[in-house]
C-alpha cells in the first residue's frame, strides 16, 4: 500500500512536469524528438557526476594536475566518472544546439512562447559559458592554451575588451585568479543560474499548455498519459546507455601538465568556438567576432516581437519554406568551402588596398561581398519561388547555421601548425 502511494506520488511528480493536458498531435516522437526532456538528462547527469568530482578536485594550478590524475588512476570508478561528466558535457552542448534548431524550425518562437524562446536563449550562452569554464579546470596543455586562444579574442571588443579579459582572467594573464574564477562559475555561479532559469523555462511550457502543434491539430486534448511518460523513458535510458558506452570506451583527454611557457602549435580554442577562430583568418575580428555574432543572436531575440505569429507549429513554416532550407544548407556546404579557399588563396585585399585600414581591407570589404551574396540569394528565392518573409527567414538561419558547423569542422580538422590548410589524416 505505502509503495503504491510511493509511486503514485513520483508519477504525479513526474506528470506534474507536464501540462495537464495535452494536444493529441504534441505526443507524437517527432515534434520535439525529446530533445529538451535530453538536455534536462544531461544536466542532471553533469551536476550528480560533477559534485563528485568536486570532492576530490583542487582549483589551484599546482594541484588542479595531480587532483585529476588522483581522479583518474587513484579513485574507484573516478576514470569513469570523469569521462561521464565529459561526454554529457559535449553532449549536453550539442543537444542544446539541436532543440535551440528544432524549436526554431518548428516555429515556436511566437506568442505565447516568445519569452520562453528568449530564456532558451539565456539558457544555450550559459551551457557554453558553463562547458567553457569547465574546459580550464583540468590545467593540462590542452585546457590551458584553449582557454588562452578563446578568452584573447575578447581583445577584440572595443573599449571593454581589455578590462573585459582582466576581469575574467583575474590578472593579464591565465593563472591562478583564473583557475579559481572559473571554478567558482563553473561549480556554482553558472549551475545556479541554469537551474533558475530551467525551472522558468519549464513552467512556460506549461502555461502555453505543452509544445507547439500546427493550429488544425490544436485539438483534441488529451490528458497527459502514461504513454508519453513511456516514451520519454524510452530515449532516457537509451541516452544513458550511449553516454555510458562512451564513457566506458573512450577516456576523456589529458595532455601533460599545463606549461604558459611553451604554446602548442596550432593553440585552438574550445570546440564549439573554432567556427569563430576559423572565421578570424578570413574576415577582421571587429566583424567576425562582435558584428556577425551579435547579429545573429540579437536578431533571433527581437525576431519574435518584429513579425507577426507565423504558422506556429509548423516545421519550416511550409512545404516551400522545407525546399529552401535544405536549398540553403546544400549551397552552405558547397559555398562554404569556397568561400574559405578562394579568401585564402585569392583575395588579398590587404595587399591590393596598402593604405586602406586593416578593419576596411580585411573587413567591411570582405563583409560587403558577404552580405551581397546573401542579398543576391535572398532575391532570388524571393522572385523565383514567392518566398514570404517567414521563408526568407528561414533559409536565412539555416545559411548561418550550416555555414558555422562547415567552418568548425574546417577549424577542427583541416588546420594544422600555423593554422595552414592540412588533410585531417596528416593530423
Ligand atoms: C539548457 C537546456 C534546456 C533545457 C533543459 C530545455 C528543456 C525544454 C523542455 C523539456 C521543453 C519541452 C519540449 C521539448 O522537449 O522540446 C522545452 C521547450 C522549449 N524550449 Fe527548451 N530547453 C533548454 C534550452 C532551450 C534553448 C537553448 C531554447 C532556444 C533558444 C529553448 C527554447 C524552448 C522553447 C521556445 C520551448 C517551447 C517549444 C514548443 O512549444 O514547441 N530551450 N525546453
Amino acid at each position: 500500500m505505502k509503495k503504491e502511494r510511493e509511486s503514485s506520488s513520483y508519477r504525479g511528480f513526474i506528470f506534474h512536469l507536464h501540462p495537464p493536458k495535452v494536444s493529441e498531435a504534441s505526443i507524437k516522437f517527432n515534434r520535439t524528438f525529446g530533445l529538451g526532456g535530453m538536455a534536462l538528462l544531461l544536466f542532471v547527469l553533469q551536476l550528480l557526476t560533477g559534485l563528485s568530482l568536486r570532492m576530490a578536485y583542487v582549483p589551484t594550478p599546482a594541484e588542479a594536475y595531480d587532483s585529476i590524475l588522483y581522479i583518474d588512476n587513484e579513485i574507484f570508478f573516478g576514470g569513469f566518472i570523469r569521462n561521464i561528466h565529459y561526454w554529457s558535457g559535449i553532449f549536453f552542448v550539442i543537444v542544446t544546439f539541436l532543440h535551440f534548431v528544432r524549436v526554431f524550425y518548428s516555429q515556436a518562437i511566437f506568442v505565447p512562447r516568445r519569452i520562453n524562446w528568449i530564456i532558451g536563449m539565456g539558457l544555450f550562452i550559459l551551457t557554453i559559458f558553463s562547458n567553457f569554464t569547465g574546459y580550464l579546470l583540468p590545467w593540462d596543455q590542452l585546457s590551458y592554451w584553449a582557454v588562452t586562444v578563446a578568452t584573447n579574442m575578447l581583445t577584440y571588443i572595443p573599449w571593454f575588451g581589455d578590462w573585459m579579459l582582466s576581469v575574467i582572467r583575474g590578472g593579464n594573464d591565465v593563472g591562478s585568479a583564473t583557475l579559481l574564477n572559473f571554478y567558482n562559475f563553473h561549480t556554482g555561479i553558472l549551475p545556479i543560474l541554469m537551474v533558475l532559469l530551467m525551472i522558468w523555462h519549464f513552467w512556460k511550457v506549461r502555461k502555453a499548455k505543452g509544445v507547439a502543434v500546427p493550429a488544425e491539430n490544436v485539438k483534441p486534448r488529451v490528458p497527459t498519459n502514461s504513454d508519453l511518460l513511456l516514451k520519454e523513458l524510452v530515449v532516457g535510458l537509451i541516452l544513458f546507455a550511449f553516454i555510458f558506452l562512451l564513457s566506458a570506451l573512450f577516456s576523456a583527454p589529458l595532455q601533460e601538465r599545463a606549461n604558459p611557457a611553451f604554446s602548442p602549435n596550432p593553440a585552438k580554442a574550445p570546440w564549439y568556438f573554432m567556427g569563430i577562430q576559423e572565421l578570424l583568418l578570413h574576415i577582421h575580428p571587429f566583424f567576425a567576432f562582435i558584428v556577425l555574432p551579435l547579429f545573429f543572436f540579437a536578431g533571433l531575440m527581437w525576431l519574435p516581437f518584429a513579425i507577426k505569429e507565423g504558422n506556429q507549429g509548423t516545421w519550416f513554416h511550409s512545404e516551400k519554406g522545407l525546399k529552401l532550407a535544405i536549398q540553403a544548407a546544400v549551397l552552405s556546404v558547397i559555398f562554404t568551402p569556397i568561400a574559405v579557399l578562394i579568401e585564402d588563396f585569392l583575395l588579398h585585399f590587404e595587399l591590393w588596398m596598402p593604405a586602406a585600414p586593416n578593419a576596411v581591407s580585411e573587413g567591411l570589404i570582405p563583409m560587403l561581398l558577404l552580405l551581397g551574396s546573401f542579398t543576391i540569394y535572398l532575391w532570388v528565392i524571393r522572385k523565383k519561388y514567392k518566398a514570404n518573409i517567414y521563408e526568407i527567414i528561414i533559409s536565412l538561419f539555416t545559411i548561418f547555421i550550416v555555414s558555422y558547423i562547415v567552418l568548425t569542422i574546417i577549424g577542427i580538422w583541416f588546420r594544422g601548425e600555423g593554422m595552414q590548410f592540412i588533410w585531417p589524416w596528416q593530423n
